[in-house]
């Protein structure tokens, strides 16, 4: 049985961050709402509470009855969930005096404590609340305080019981990671056998149980999630899966013949359908973003219902889902704030049942999982690209030509990405090879592409604007693009990426000389939120 750490999730924004870090210690673990615990399930082997915006004191505050787990298996608290523990158990919990926010060190009263294995005495921890904890319950211990808080970390003395008021999930809580690893692998019992190879072992496995002769068909997009999917499909059920790539015909340039060329050469059973036509002509005169994918998606269902048609006895519909598309985050007034692109574009009147092999993964797992696979780096390594595509990268009406000019400037925007090479030390270093990039460290440093180093990046056809231009001795009056490149785990936050100078110089230049409609390049330097990664 594949054993599992439970993190209830009570609504903060570092919750998934938590996940990644048991996941990194090569431990399962399963993100649920609060009072969602799988009562029952003997594969649980610890609970984790997370944080949350709210105060124990707030009426709508989540509560979570503690006896389901409490006793039964090893249980830590995080913040709100030490205050919470301390809170349902009798303790004290008041409003701070002032919020407390940033780092913090910790003062052990008790270093023998199993929880601190490992730990240097003084070590930094990061802070983030309102409400501190003034009193523990009885039967608990105080076994560590800062300056300002005095119940930093408490445990019980009778059960398996840990509380800390610091997060050590975030990467400025410096010994956080060797926290969870006493948690998770200590405390917990866990034997670290979750990786990409007994993730491929194990799911192969239960795919052949799922589908057994089942013929199934899964959607190609060209990007990572479904063409790791595919692959892992394939080494399961082999030819009983046919995969359909449709072409819009607003992919990137050269994008369909490559990726179908890829997909080839994986083995993989594909049926490729221009379609391009179709959206064309649907597409004609119509501006409205939302219009315009409204459109491409009710096109794109009836050209891949279409094609599904043929494939007769088809069971299953296997789709790329991972798990941050399914994740329910939860706001203060406890609406889902998640909704993603991915999810949930299965057509009903298809009477298939719904296959997702990557539904527990991380991006950066997947890609783990498709390096395990053998699949090529480049289409592990692919950013992220919308399902409409160019569509929406094109500011108002679409017309082959302007996807033809898009496609050509963003192609230089993208090679030039790849090609150009950057040192990277610290924690920026970290960052990428914790994505699972693969570079070797020298000398503290780590050399990878620009395109590696970003969540995903691409080019705006600005087709509503024109502006004036001199080339030769000839006035020029054309559109320009914005280049767009962003960092990011999720896409659902992102900060504009700092690119070098003279990488944007070289780019800008070749752009304007060599793709005939444009003569003006712009680098968009907005965050996500207030803007969004896509313009439209
Ligand atoms: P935004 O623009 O909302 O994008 O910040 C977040 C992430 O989602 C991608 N995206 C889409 N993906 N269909 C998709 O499949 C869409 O309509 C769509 N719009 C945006 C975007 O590229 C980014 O990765």
């Amino acid at each position: 049985m594949q054993q599992k750490i439970i993190i209830l999730d009570f609504g903060s924004q570092t919750t998934q961050l938590i996940g990644r870090r048991v996941r990194e210690l090569d431990t399962f673990c399963e993100i649920l709402p609060y009072n969602k615990f799988p009562q029952g399930d003997d594969s649980v082997i610890g609970v984790i509470l997370s944080g949350s915006p709210y105060s124990v004191h707030d009426p709508e505050a989540f509560k979570v009855d503690l006896s389901q787990f409490v006793g039964k298996v090893p249980v830590l608290g995080i913040c709100y969930g030490a205050q919470f523990i301390s809170y349902a158990n009798g303790g004290k919990v008041e409003k701070a005096d002032s919020r407390e926010y940033g780092r913090a060190n910790l003062a052990f009263i008790n270093k023998e404590n199993r929880l601190f294995k490992g730990f240097d005495d003084n070590c930094q921890v990061w802070m983030s609340h309102g409400d501190t904890i003034t009193a523990i319950p009885e039967g608990f211990e105080c076994i560590a305080s800062t300056s300002n808080v005095k119940f930093a970390a408490y445990a019980s003395t009778k059960q398996p019981v840990w509380a800390v008021q610091f997060h050590p999930e975030v990467f400025h809580s410096v010994q956080g990671t060797q926290l969870l690893k006493n948690f998770v692998v200590d405390i917990c019992g866990s034997k670290q056998d979750w990786s990409a190879a007994s993730f491929v072992d194990t799911t192969v496995a239960e795919l052949k149980a799922q589908v057994g002769n089942d013929r199934v068909i899964l959607g190609l997009s060209g990007g990572v999630d479904s063409s790791v999917a595919a692959v892992l499909l394939n080494k399961a059920i082999g030819k009983n899966l046919t995969c359909i790539f449709v072409d819009h015909g607003m992919l990137r340039k050269n994008e369909f013949r490559d990726v179908m060329h890829d997909y080839e050469c994986l083995g993989l059973n594909v049926i490729g359908v221009d379609a391009s036509e179709k959206f064309f002509a649907d597409l004609a005169g119509v501006t409205d973003p939302e219009q315009k994918r409204k459109i491409i998606g009710r096109d794109f269902v009836e050209v891949f219902n279409a094609e599904a048609q043929k494939i007769k006895d088809a069971k299953w519909l296997a789709q790329g889902t991972i798990y941050p598309d399914r994740i329910e985050s939860l706001n203060i007034t406890g609406k889902v704030i998640k909704s993603h692109h991915n999810v949930g574009g299965l057509p009903k009147e298809m009477h298939l049942s719904l296959c997702e092999p990557l539904k527990w993964l991380f991006k950066d797992e997947v890609r783990r999982v498709g390096r395990q696979l053998g699949m090529p780096e480049h289409l592990i390594t692919r950013h992220p690209f919308p399902g409409p595509g160019l569509a929406v990268r094109i500011l108002g009406d679409i017309t082959r030509e302007k996807v033809r000019i898009l496609q050509d400037a963003d192609d230089i925007y993208i090679r030039g990405l790849r090609e150009y090479k950057v040192k990277l030390s610290g924690e920026e270093a970290r960052r990428v090879l914790a994505a699972g990039v693969p570079a070797d460290m020298k000398d503290g440093e780590i050399e990878v592409s620009l395109y590696d180093q970003i969540w995903q990046a691409g080019t705006v056809l600005l087709s509503t604007v024109r502006s004036v231009g001199v080339m030769g001795d000839e006035r020029t009056y054309e559109h320009p693009v914005a280049l767009r490149a962003v960092t990011s785990t999720d896409a659902m936050t992102a900060d504009w990426a700092h690119l070098p100078y003279d990488f944007m110089a070289k780019v800008s230049n070749e752009i304007i000389n060599k793709v005939r409609g444009v003569n003006r390049v712009c680098y968009d330097i907005s965050s996500k939120p207030p803007s969004t990664i896509e313009w439209e």
